[in-house]
């Protein structure tokens, strides 16, 4: 790749080619737990953040009906910092001259003003839309002038507040590497592999470690001994209307292929399996170029799910309240090269994997030099997904609407996606997925049925379209 595509690729800030396309999908700028003063005490006294996202400073608050308002953080009086602003309840008050804002950026005082003075009513301050969904605050940075679109009505989105759970995590690298990782189906089976397989009760909330769907030979095969022993996945994807369906075949003998499927929503969100129940839905929004928050959406199809235990154990890896992880560059993300001899592929800890694929993202530099990089044939959704992109930003500089948004007739089928971690029949892996997966929103305790338009472009989408791309 030429370093001028690779800059166009990952450069976000405002007025960046990049940075208009990802301004016109909505963007997760908190969770709402980070208003919650059980995790961080501050938030009892003072419900005020300091925010970051696409290259813009903004500060995000909550006044005391309980609505969120995100504000450009420079006053627009003389540029001081909002963030450290007093919140009074009905609104933001610059501590420099006392000029303050509702959640809507209304100024509503300049007290230091003359008597008469109407200047109030002639500033407004840039506020920014906000949707709060399965924990998660998301935020529209797009066109000043232009309407929002709907939130999809993905699984994540869809579900009940019971059956979600939402945390985050900062990574110390360009948003796009980070995405490049979730849609890689093949380093599961390096990155990722562990020489010895866990008993499978212990697997609760906790990815790789839970079976995958199916038997062999009567048995219950544990995701990471697949992973391990089967290493070159058949890749294939389908175009959907929200991004990609990606399937990964490793055939297990003549009768079993293990049949993984996850999925690319367009820009930077992946959907992929768990456990037989749950899916983990995980958006790489930019901070800047060189930063990037994972906002991983977990969602259960079957009972609700147990939220402190996945705090809990999520917890262990970050420090809050900016959600930082512990292991970084600054001590070789734990690496120990005796860890790296007997028990993983990567010397990084068994407990949490989301390590691994920070190491990975990060290890690269704060933006991956794609002018060095060689792909091969198992990169192709990688390669596609860079097609997309680089499409969706001409349409967007060229006046056009992206991929996904503000057409009703696309938006209605940006629903789902399935996914699938199971041993399939080896003669009819498709019907057999498909068939699982029905079952699987059939039996659901909340209404996970598709839209019968969705299910039946997603199949007619995937029959045409599979493979047909390398
Ligand atoms: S800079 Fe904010 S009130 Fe003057
Ligand atoms: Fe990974």
């Amino acid at each position: 790749m030429k370093a001028e595509l690779n800059e166009l690729i990952t450069r976000v800030g405002p007025g960046t080619p990049c940075g208009e396309l990802l301004r016109r999908y909505w963007q997760p700028v908190a969770l709402v737990d980070e208003f919650n003063p059980a995790l961080d005490p501050a938030m009892a006294l003072r419900p005020v953040k300091a925010v970051r996202l696409l290259g813009q400073d903004l500060v995000l608050f909550r006044d005391a009906r309980g609505a969120f308002g995100l504000l450009d953080r420079d006053c627009p009086h003389r540029g001081a910092d909002l963030s450290f602003g007093r919140n009074e309840g009905d609104g933001l008050r610059c501590p420099f001259h006392g000029w303050k804002f509702d959640v809507a950026g209304r100024c509503l005082e300049t007290p230091a003003e003359p008597p008469g003075s109407t200047l109030c009513q002639r500033v407004q301050q840039r506020s920014y839309p906000l949707i709060e969904r399965s924990g998660v605050l998301f935020a529209w940075l797009g066109p000043i002038d232009a309407t929002p679109p709907p939130l999809p009505a993905f699984d994540c989105f869809e579900a009940p507040a019971s059956h979600t759970f939402a945390f985050k995590g900062l990574w110390h690298c360009n948003w796009l590497q980070a995405f490049e990782v979730g849609i890689d189906p093949a380093h599961a089976s390096y990155l990722h592999r562990f020489f010895n397989d866990e008993t499978l009760d212990a697997a609760y909330g906790r990815q790789f470690r839970g079976a995958s769907a199916g038997e062999v030979g009567g048995e219950r095969w544990p995701m990471t001994r697949v992973m391990r022993e089967f290493g070159q996945p058949d890749i294939s994807f389908a175009t959907m209307p929200y991004g990609m369906q990606l399937t990964s075949l490793r055939p297990i003998n003549d009768a079993l292929t293990h049949t993984r499927v996850t999925n690319a929503i367009f820009p930077s969100t992946f959907v992929i399996p768990l456990s037989e129940t749950m899916t983990i839905t995980q958006i790489h929004v930019p901070v800047d170029d060189t930063h990037n928050y994972w906002y991983a959406i977990f969602t259960s199809f079957a009972e609700p799910v147990d939220r402190e235990t996945m705090r809990a154990q999520r917890l262990e890896a970050v420090n809050l309240p900016d959600y930082i992880p512990k292991s970084g560059r600054h001590n070789n993300w734990g690496f120990d090269p005796e860890e790296q001899q007997t028990r993983t592929y990567l010397g990084m800890g068994e407990s949490d994997i989301n390590v691994h694929d920070q190491w990975a993202c990060e290890s690269m530099g704060a933006i991956q030099d794609r002018t060095r990089e060689h792909l091969g044939t198992t990169d192709k959704v990688i390669m596609a997904n860079r097609r997309n992109l680089i499409k969706a930003i001409e349409t967007v500089q060229a006046g056009g609407t992206p991929p996904g948004v503000a057409d009703a007739t696309v938006a209605v089928q940006r629903t789902g996606p399935d996914t699938m971690d199971g041993l399939a029949p080896a003669q009819d892996c498709e019907g057999w997925w498909r068939n699982a997966v029905q079952a699987r929103r059939d039996a659901a305790p909340w209404d996970a049925r598709l839209p019968p338009a969705a299910a039946e472009a997603a199949s007619s989408e995937s029959s045409n379209t599979t493979g047909a791309t390398a």
